[in-house]
């Protein structure tokens, strides 16, 4: 995995020169609206002439140049979906990155400028992007790894007081509203990297960070286990987050309970 890692964090550092060279004007607009706005040459969804100025999709061009266009995921199977997440969990991790608590420099460097409340709107704009999802893409994993995968979904291990999945995730895997995300549809590096960022505190949620605490319950092998067998899962629509509070969660999440901007406010 670690080789794959460092392949695309190659690939990662070419996208970002361009995506780096237009990200302050596409992003800008917020602060003055009458700055003409520069898309990605290399991205069909967002080439110069399919863009209406000062919209929302041409503010965020930065981000769909590596995010896909709607947000719905880079084609390489690192850079993470973001159509159809909660706006909440969307929102604390743009907070998350601009300030430290997850770390990735391209994404501090385009978002280090902007307030919470334009954050909140981004995370509003990509939260209501409905694109459809691809079939999973499955790896080589045998079976073996794949049912450990599916009981510590579904069951966790009470022997080691870790907590199943669906416990926070919801029973279909796609979420709790407002801010905790579905398990669905991310690709199986992405799924080991966060929990193994979480391991390695270099990873952090609001506190109490439940998901740090549950990823230092868990294993590598274990990690292994539900990210191939998240991964191999298809989605069905409607995948829509659980309503708040339809769970009783079995650790306290502070995401869960985060301020917001409220519409219209400075903050
Ligand atoms: C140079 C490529 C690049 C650009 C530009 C970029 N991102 Fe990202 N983004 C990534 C990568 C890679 C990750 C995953 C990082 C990690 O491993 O935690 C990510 C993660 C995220 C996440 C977390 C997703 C999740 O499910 O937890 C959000 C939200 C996000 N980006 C939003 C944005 C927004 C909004 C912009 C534009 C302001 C943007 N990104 C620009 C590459 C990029
Ligand atoms: C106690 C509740 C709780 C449990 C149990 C839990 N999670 Fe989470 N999980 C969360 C919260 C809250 C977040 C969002 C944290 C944040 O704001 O960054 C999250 C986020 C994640 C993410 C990041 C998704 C993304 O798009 O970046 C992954 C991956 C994940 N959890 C996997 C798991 C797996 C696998 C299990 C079971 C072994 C599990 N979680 C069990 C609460 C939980």
């Amino acid at each position: 995995m670690r080789a794959v890692l460092l392949a695309l964090a190659g690939q990662c550092a070419v996208f970002m020169q361009s995506a780096a060279a237009q990200s302050s004007a596409a992003i800008a607009p917020v602060m003055s609206s009458t700055t003409p706005v520069t898309v990605a040459a290399n991205d069909p969804a967002t080439s110069p002439g399919t863009l209406r100025p000062n919209t929302m999709a041409a503010r965020v061009a930065a981000c769909t140049a590596c995010h896909g266009e709607q947000g719905r995921a880079g084609a390489d199977g690192y850079y993470p979906r973001l159509a159809g997440k909660p706006q909440d969990y969307l929102y604390q991790q743009l907070l998350h990155f601009r300030d430290g608590d997850r770390i990735y420099r391209p994404m501090t460097h385009l978002l280090a400028p902007l307030p919470d409340a334009y954050l909140y709107e981004i995370a509003g704009y990509f939260a209501a992007q409905h694109a459809p999802y691809p079939p999973p893409a499955r790896g080589p994993a045998s079976s073996t790894l794949l049912e450990r995968g599916r009981v510590l979904t579904q069951q966790g291990d009470p022997a080691r007081d870790v907590p199943a999945c669906v416990a926070c995730h919801g029973a279909k895997l796609s979420g709790l509203s407002p801010a905790i995300p579905g398990l669905l549809g991310l690709p199986r590096d992405y799924i080991g990297a966060q929990i193994g960022s979480w391991r390695g505190d270099l990873r952090r949620a609001a506190a109490p960070d439940c998901m740090a605490e549950v990823s230092k319950r868990l294993t590598p092998e274990d990690v292994a286990a539900v990210a191939a067998w998240l991964s191999s899962l298809p989605v069905t629509e409607p995948y829509v987050p659980e309503t708040a509070d339809s769970l009783t969660l079995p650790l306290v999440c502070g995401s869960q309970t985060y301020p917001v901007p409220v519409a219209g406010g400075a903050k």
